[in-house]
């Protein structure tokens, strides 16, 4: 129910500022840093340690709620129908391990595969959003979501957005050329057969990408490749603020928490979320 909701908000937003603690104190350096399957996908001592810090918290106190994360997820267990934290302790290892200040701490609740409570915190900017299902979603704890003003343009189709997007970790398979099609496509001017975007972002963090969307200073995001820990959190950010996650591939209008493929509209019914979804997807090579 909404109380049991909001206890859990009030819960994981307490452990992700003790996350922030441990990040913003932390100085990764090569030798604490390796790689999982390639040289593109770093993990540190960091995100263990505050994942670490995480689980035992949760277990503690919620022993009957299942625990999903980055650093100690094994394909031997999938994710399920039950209530479910999922959680990316550092969202944008790559941004932690070079300074850039874009990482934060992902913690969402999912009942049913349906993400319902997300915190994602930014402990560097000290840039904070939340949302609770049914309940609304905020920036800094009380500028509701969309931020008024944030992008005073409507959404008005690809040409006049400025997107995310992100090479990821997945540097090759059979989705790459797919990849990079969609992106030279996107960028290149109209004459020469292009959408020309206004233009594209890459954060390097999957979390903060949608919750930009959800505060409307983006428009639309679209990777293949990351994880339910990635996106659950801003999930539920998002579609509080009458944005729409839909499939990353086309005309699959029911998006998958653990899809791997996400596309995500910001919130701006009166001018059409779905158009700008299926202009999207004539855009994928
Ligand atoms: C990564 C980031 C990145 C996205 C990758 C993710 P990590 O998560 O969200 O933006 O492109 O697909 O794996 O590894 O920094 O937690």
């Amino acid at each position: 129910d909404s109380t049991k909701l909001r206890e859990i908000h009030d819960f994981l937003l307490s452990l992700a500022h003790r996350a922030g603690e441990i990040i913003t104190k932390a100085l990764p350096d090569s030798s604490g840093t390796g790689s999982k399957k390639n040289s593109a996908d770093l993990v540190t001592e960091y995100d263990r340690a505050v994942e670490n810090m995480i689980s035992s918290s949760l277990k503690i106190k919620y022993p009957d709620y299942l625990f999903h994360g980055e650093e100690t997820y094994s394909p031997e267990n999938p994710l399920t129908d039950a209530p479910t934290f999922i959680v990316d302790p550092i969202d944008g290892t790559i941004n932690f391990v070079h300074g850039f200040p874009y990482s934060c701490v992902s913690l969402g609740f999912a009942v049913n595969k349906e993400p319902v409570v997300g915190i994602v915190y930014n402990p560097f900017t000290k840039t904070l959003y939340s949302g609770i299902q049914g309940q609304g979603s905020f920036l800094n704890g009380d500028t509701r979501l969309p931020v008024k003003g944030a992008n005073p343009e409507p959404l008005s189709g690809l040409t006049n957005a400025l997107i995310a997007i992100e090479w990821g970790s997945e540097r090759g398979g059979p989705n790459w050329d797919t990849k990079v099609r969609t992106f030279a496509h996107l960028g290149q001017t109209r004459e020469n057969g292009g959408a020309m975007v206004r233009s594209m972002r890459s954060t390097g963090s999957a979390a903060l990408n949608m919750c930009a969307v959800a505060e409307g200073t983006l428009d639309l995001y679209w990777e293949g490749g990351c994880w339910e820990w990635d996106v659950c959190a801003a999930w539920v950010i998002l579609k509080e603020a009458g944005g729409i996650v839909v499939d990353g591939s086309p005309n699959e209008w029911e998006a998958r928490l653990d899809g791997r493929k996400y596309l995500a509209i910001r919130g701006a019914p009166e001018a059409g979320q779905k158009e700008l979804v299926e202009q999207f997807w004539s855009c994928i090579q």
